[in-house]
């Protein structure tokens, strides 16, 4: 398993990886939103449809086709979703990003925290961001995968699209941990770079 997850036994991880960054890219297009015409996205369901594409694909050497089809292929999401145990469900809160790690504005958008800090803070500051993925027996096996999406995806997102949340008093409706984080109605309208909203 860890060599299938971590990707060592997939040929041509990367172009695989690539492969799906475009089908989840690519059609984005259809939801720009041009002069008074409104076609949010929900970006929480894409981006896990394209998480279980990559996973599928991974896995299986074929991505189930969420994204393709722009649905829950197979009732996958909705299964886990009903047969997961109550306990389950039950929400773990993630606890407050740590003030003493990252300073008391540890919830602004801050990337000079990254550039500006001096090696051993941001050393540490790299170490309690890897508690994401767990440690020891039960770490993540899908780490190095899941990190060369996000280095790519954003890249290819933003180079080619704008985003801003359709309602910012509430920008995503659940936020979820069921064994993994799931995030519901997180609505954003897109319009291209260079192109503003009217
Ligand atoms: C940012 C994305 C991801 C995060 C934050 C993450 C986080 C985690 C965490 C915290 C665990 C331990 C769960 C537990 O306590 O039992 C875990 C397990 C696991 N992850 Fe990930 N994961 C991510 C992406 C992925 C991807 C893309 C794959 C597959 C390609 C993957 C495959 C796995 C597997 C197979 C396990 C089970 C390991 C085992 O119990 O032996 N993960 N992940």
């Amino acid at each position: 398993m860890v060599a299938g997850y971590s990707g060592k036994e997939v040929e041509n991880l990367e172009r695989l990886i690539d492969q799906n960054i475009a089908v989840f890219v690519g059609p984005i297009d259809k939801y720009v939103t041009a002069g008074s015409e409104f076609k949010p996205l929900d970006f929480g369901r894409k981006a896990q449809y394209f998480t279980l594409d990559v996973i599928t694909n991974l896995a299986y050497g074929k991505a189930f086709g969420y994204l393709a089809t722009d649905s829950d292929a197979y009732d996958y999401i909705k299964t886990v979703e009903e047969t997961l145990p109550a306990a389950m469900m039950a929400r773990k809160e993630v606890p407050a990003s740590g003030g003493a790690v990252f300073g008391e504005d540890a919830d602004v958008f801050g990337p000079e925290r990254w550039l500006d800090s001096p090696l051993e803070k941001i050393r540490e500051q790299e170490k309690t961001l890897e508690i994401i993925f767990a440690f020891g027996k039960y770490q993540c096996l899908g780490r190095n995968v899941a990190l060369m999406d996000l280095n790519k995806v954003f890249v290819e997102l933003f180079r080619r699209f704008d985003f801003s949340v359709v309602d910012p008093q509430k920008p995503i409706g659940n936020n979820t941990c069921m064994a993994t984080f799931a995030i519901y109605n997180f609505w954003v309208a897109v319009t291209r770079l260079g192109e503003g909203l009217l």
